[in-house]
């Protein structure tokens, strides 16, 4: 059976932008009010004192968008000091990354993923949802300063959506080529807006390992990671390509995480709610951190049942009473 110990915490449901592929559009999300996010403390608490002893030890955080959370710099400076903490990672989509690249790095965050999902301002603005002053070459430069700061491995996510970003696909593996650059093409799914789904569709990641093998080739490769990616190269290129395939090829058999919310729900399986706990409330109410502990051993027992296998491929059912923004991705 497969080791579960990689927790994605998500640390605010709020995101400074709307990206078509995980917000429906035009929706008034309700977000939840400070008091109801775990507190530093409550979070801290939660993964020294439970997560740990579980066996977790490897750590993402995300959101919404992780760079709004006030303190996270704290947040990042005390998991990573934890002897235990094995990797510790951000995914953002970067817009503030550049004035808090180096801050980031120095409190002991070593990596961070990063969405990207157009090369050009137009095709850029329209998926995050902008519709003021170009977010491009903020989001941009953010991703030189996580370079510079010495960020490594260095990860590009693309969201790839028919008529919308697909015929960028070559342009943005080739920034794999030159720099260290990890680019990885996820499958759309229909989580979070429906409708552009069923507009749109997706396209598969066989599909764009095949524009890329014709132009340049591709041999299999190996990054630093705790995810599904399968992961490949252009032959000579500096960084790599990761392919994130949950539409085409079921991943749930390897599944290794499990996802905090900002309001302190665990949650065992992104596409399916059952047996969530509810870890704030339980704390606030005084119930023990051991007890916790055993409660946790006992949800962990149970995700294999729990996680999304057998679900059909491409299948488009599931339980989605939250968004993507809100669970965290
Ligand atoms: P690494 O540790 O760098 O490998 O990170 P990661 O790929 O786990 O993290 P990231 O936040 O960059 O996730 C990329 C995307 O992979 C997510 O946004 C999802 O689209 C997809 N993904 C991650 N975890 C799951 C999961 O448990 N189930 C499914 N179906 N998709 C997932
Ligand atoms: N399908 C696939 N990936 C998604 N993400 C958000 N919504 C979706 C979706 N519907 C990805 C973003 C980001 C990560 C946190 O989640 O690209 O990299
Ligand atoms: Fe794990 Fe559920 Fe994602 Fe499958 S869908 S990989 S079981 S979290």
């Amino acid at each position: 059976m497969n080791q579960v110990n990689y927790l994605r915490i998500s640390l605010i449901d709020r995101c400074n932008f709307r990206c078509q592929y995980c917000m429906p559009e035009g929706a008034e999300l309700e977000y939840l009010h400070r008091q109801q996010l775990l507190t530093d403390d409550e979070l801290l608490t939660l993964i020294r004192e439970v997560f740990i002893p579980v066996g977790f030890n490897r750590f993402r955080l995300t959101g919404g968008e992780p760079l709004l959370r006030s303190g996270i710099v704290e947040i990042v400076r005390s998991i990573a000091n934890l002897p235990q903490t094995q990797d510790l990672s951000v995914t953002t989509n970067a817009f503030l990354l550049a004035g808090m690249a180096e801050d980031l790095y120095r409190a002991g965050l070593r990596r961070v993923n990063i969405s990207l999902d157009s090369l050009h301002e137009a095709t850029f603005d329209r998926i995050v949802g902008n519709v003021g002053k170009s977010r491009w070459q903020q989001v941009w430069n953010g991703i030189l300063a996580a370079d510079r700061a010495g960020f490594t491995p260095l990860k590009l996510n693309v969201v790839v959506i028919p008529g919308v970003n697909d015929t960028e696909v070559l342009d943005l593996a080739a920034l794999s080529i030159d720099k260290q650059w990890h680019v990885r093409f996820i499958e759309f799914m229909p989580i979070g807006n429906d409708e552009l789904f069923s507009d749109r569709g997706w396209v598969s990641s066989e599909s764009i390992r095949h524009q890329i093998r014709e132009k340049w080739g591709l041999t299999e490769a190996q990054v630093q990671g705790n995810g599904p990616a399968d992961v490949f190269t252009i032959p000579g290129a500096k960084g790599t390509l990761g392919f994130i395939s949950q539409m085409s090829e079921c991943f749930c058999d390897r599944c290794n995480r499990m996802r905090l919310s900002a309001d302190g729900w665990l949650r065992p399986c992104l596409l399916n709610e059952t047996g969530q706990l509810d870890l704030k409330t339980a704390l606030r109410n005084g119930v023990s951190t051991t007890q916790l502990c055993s409660q946790v051993r006992d949800l962990l027992a149970l995700k294999p049942e729990i996680n999304y296998k057998g679900r059909e491929s491409g299948s488009e059912t599931g339980v989605y009473h939250r968004t993507m923004s809100q669970i965290g991705g």
